[in-house]
């Protein structure tokens, strides 16, 4: 049984406002599971949200707060608690709670769990980083993006949640806007039935809300939140597809309507995921790029390709002959953080430097007699590329890892890549979706088009799973981890492709 003290430790701003309150009878609050994320190494952030009845508005809840006790522990069976506390779900924060622990050990796993009104909460493990000092002989990580509920089962997760991983990145379309059917769209195995709120597409901080409460519910996507902690970025789809700072992809919708929308959209997210305090929005504006350090040997840049970038030239998607892309005044990053990144990966001393974004880097063309390039990836973009790949090129180890395009490819980075025969400066591996795109192929005469007109591209593969990478000192390791299936539950998970490439000669070749 849990035992903590009855003092109650108001850590939260603004909770001392709650005063006392009512205590009506609720059912198990911890419906959606728990996580942790941003690993420090003294601590970690804790995450969890009450939602007695997930699928309603307010997870079923009064527009009241709760107390919500927290441990910390060494040890599963928590003999040893090693931190504790209370903090309050408030309503203001759709009942959400972020615990920010300090005062950890480098480097070590810890347990964690929760206890409301009675009910206990699933068990999470998490990790925190090695300190800063420490040079680390491996570095395991996951790269996941892209879970449209609608398109499959997570079993994905399951088979991921069964690894050793450090951290998990999950780079984005963590949620899908569009409507869901009453059945859960293409999820075939299920007797589910839907409220018919989840048939609105989301722009209301409620719907959003709500979406992520759906998504939480799955025990495979808990899992694999309860196992490792998580870093997680944006993409395009927590707000809507293939938005550009304040621009909707409908050009008719005035730029104020759409910003409350990304008011939202941003708030929600923040409270449906392991982000420290300071990371909450104000209004549609969030500061979500940051760096994490894992002693000597891997430092990590987080970025955010949504919110600052300038809108897509010649009109988005695939366009051939466009030469406003290249134009220098356009940016994908903005100027604060492109230059925060150029700073910091320019003086960076570790072994190793992570790019984890969204969208694929590699030039893709998509071949044939048009040829055409993807205008919202950083084939759009491409003078903030070549800046990165400039500076990339005096800095051995840079690692791009992407998402967003439900693909995976393995990519050797070159500054100019019309330029086949100068030397690769990083490489780029790409995962592909968690279940977005259905059950996918392992190629496509699309996919096979990309490999001939992109000679830089190492592997082009549809099917669905996560990349699993590994750095040590010199070499890093990459394994394409595939389903078998995602339409219908019970998918196996196998090696498609694995490469490695050395930290002083960047390219990659199979082992
Ligand atoms: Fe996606």
């Amino acid at each position: 049984m849990l035992r903590l003290p009855r003092r109650r430790l108001l850590t939260l701003g603004g909770a001392a406002l709650i005063g006392t309150l009512p205590a009506p009878r609720i059912g198990n609050p911890f419906t959606l599971g728990v996580a942790s994320g941003d690993p420090l190494p003294e601590g970690v952030l804790l995450w969890t949200r009450l939602a007695p009845k997930p699928l309603e508005p307010a997870g079923g809840l009064p527009p009241v707060g709760y107390p919500v006790e927290w441990q910390v522990a060494a040890d599963e069976r928590f003999t040893d608690v090693i931190r504790q506390g209370t903090t309050n779900a408030i309503p203001a924060y759709g009942h959400s709670v972020h615990v920010d622990v300090q005062g950890l050990r480098p480097g070590r796993d810890y347990f964690y769990r929760f206890r409301s009104r009675g009910h206990v909460s699933p068990v999470g493990r998490t990790r925190t980083a090695p300190a800063k000092t420490a040079s680390p002989k491996a570095f395991r990580f996951a790269i996941t993006s892209c879970q449209a509920y609608a398109d499959g089962y997570y079993d994905a997760w399951r088979h991921l949640a069964a690894e050793e991983f450090d951290v998990v990145f999950f780079l984005g379309d963590y949620i899908y806007e569009g409507a869901i059917t009453s059945a859960g769209g293409n999820r075939m195995d299920d007797t589910l039935r839907l409220p018919d709120t989840f048939q609105l597409e989301t722009d209301t901080l409620d719907l959003y809300r709500m979406r992520y409460a759906l998504y939480r519910t799955d025990p495979d996507l808990q899992a694999a939140h309860a196992a490792f902690p998580w870093v997680l970025t944006w993409d395009d789809h927590e707000v809507q597809d293939n938005y550009a700072d304040d621009v909707s992809r409908f050009t008719t919708t005035p730029k104020n309507d759409f910003l409350v929308r990304r008011a939202n959209a941003y708030r929600a997210y923040w409270e449906n995921q392991p982000l420290r305090w300071p990371r909450q929005p104000a209004g549609p504006d969030m500061s979500l790029y940051r760096r994490f350090r894992f002693g000597d040997l891997a430092h990590a840049y987080v970025l955010d390709t949504r919110q600052y970038r300038t809108d897509q030239a010649c009109g988005d998607n695939l366009r051939a002959g466009c030469d406003d892309r290249n134009d220098p005044g356009r940016t994908l990053l903005g100027a604060g953080q492109r230059d925060w990144l150029l700073d910091k990966l320019g003086r960076s001393e570790a072994r190793w430097n992570i790019l984890a974004q969204q969208i694929m880097m590699a030039e893709c063309r998509y071949g044939g007699p048009a040829n055409r390039l993807d205008m919202d990836k950083w084939d759009g973009y491409t003078v903030d590329r070549r800046r990165i790949l400039q500076t990339a090129a005096r800095k051995p180890g840079t690692v791009v890892i992407s998402g967003d395009i439900h693909n995976n490819y393995a990519a050797d980075l070159r500054v100019d890549f019309a330029r086949p025969e100068t030397p690769a400066v990083a490489v780029e591996l790409v995962g592909t979706s968690i279940t977005s795109g259905g059950d996918g192929k392992d190629t496509t005469p699309q996919l096979d088009m990309q490999r001939r007109w992109n000679p830089h591209l190492r592997l082009a593969n549809g099917q669905r799973g996560y990349v699993r990478c590994e750095l040590g000192r010199d070499t890093m390791r990459a394994d394409y981890r595939v389903m078998s299936q995602v339409l219908r539950r019970g998918g196996t998970i196998s090696t498609r492709a694995s490469f490695v490439s050395e930290r002083a000669r960047p390219g990659l070749v199979t082992p």
